[in-house]
């Protein structure tokens, strides 16, 4: 059994996951309308990794037989101007993410709930690697361009990786708790 407070914060993040998902949705349909191809997989994956990280929470709160209380998830941002300022966005909404996930655990170390601590553990490597990888693209997409040439390299690199971004999500929700 975790505290009051401490599955309110894990509620409170299960809607910021779903928002998540849904904010990638909308990149991938922006994406679609830009005719990337590869782009477009990219966040529909990541869109599906999103919804795993949300049930992987809810499923803990279910474990601990504490209450899940779910809430509105508000509409997500429009980004318009181009491929690098998406993926720019993209890394500073992980930012946002790791820094809530970082209170999560700050608040059940103080709480000194060692099972909520050890259950986002995998939530602090996961943003590690989320973090790397976009910030490894918007590196390439400010050195290569994000027109012509260098953004149909990039989109066609994306296409690669929404392929492992699927094999890691389906593994990963093989695991969830
Ligand atoms: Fe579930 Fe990318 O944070």
């Amino acid at each position: 059994m975790i505290s009051q407070d401490m599955a309110a914060l894990i509620s409170a993040q299960i809607n910021r996951e779903f928002y998540s998902a849904y904010f990638y949705l909308a990149l991938s349909a922006q994406a679609e309308t830009m005719n990337l191809k590869g782009t477009a997989a990219w966040f529909m994956a990541k869109h599906g990794e999103e919804l795993t990280h949300a049930l992987k929470m809810y499923r803990y709160l279910i474990d601990q037989d504490a209450p899940v209380v779910l809430m509105g998830v508000a509409a997500p941002e429009a980004v318009t101007d181009g491929v690098l300022r998406i993926f720019e966005r993209t890394l500073e909404h992980e930012r946002t993410v790791t820094s809530s996930i970082n209170t999560m655990l700050d608040h059940a170390l103080t709480e000194k709930d060692h099972a909520t601590a050890i259950f986002l553990q995998w939530f602090v490597t996961e943003q590690i690697e989320e973090e790397a990888t976009v910030k490894d693209i918007v590196g390439r997409l400010r050195l290569f361009g994000d027109q012509g040439y260098g953004l149909l390299m990039i989109d066609n690199e994306l296409a690669a990786m929404a392929k492992q971004v699927g094999k890691t999500a389906g593994a990963t929700s093989g695991t969830a708790q």
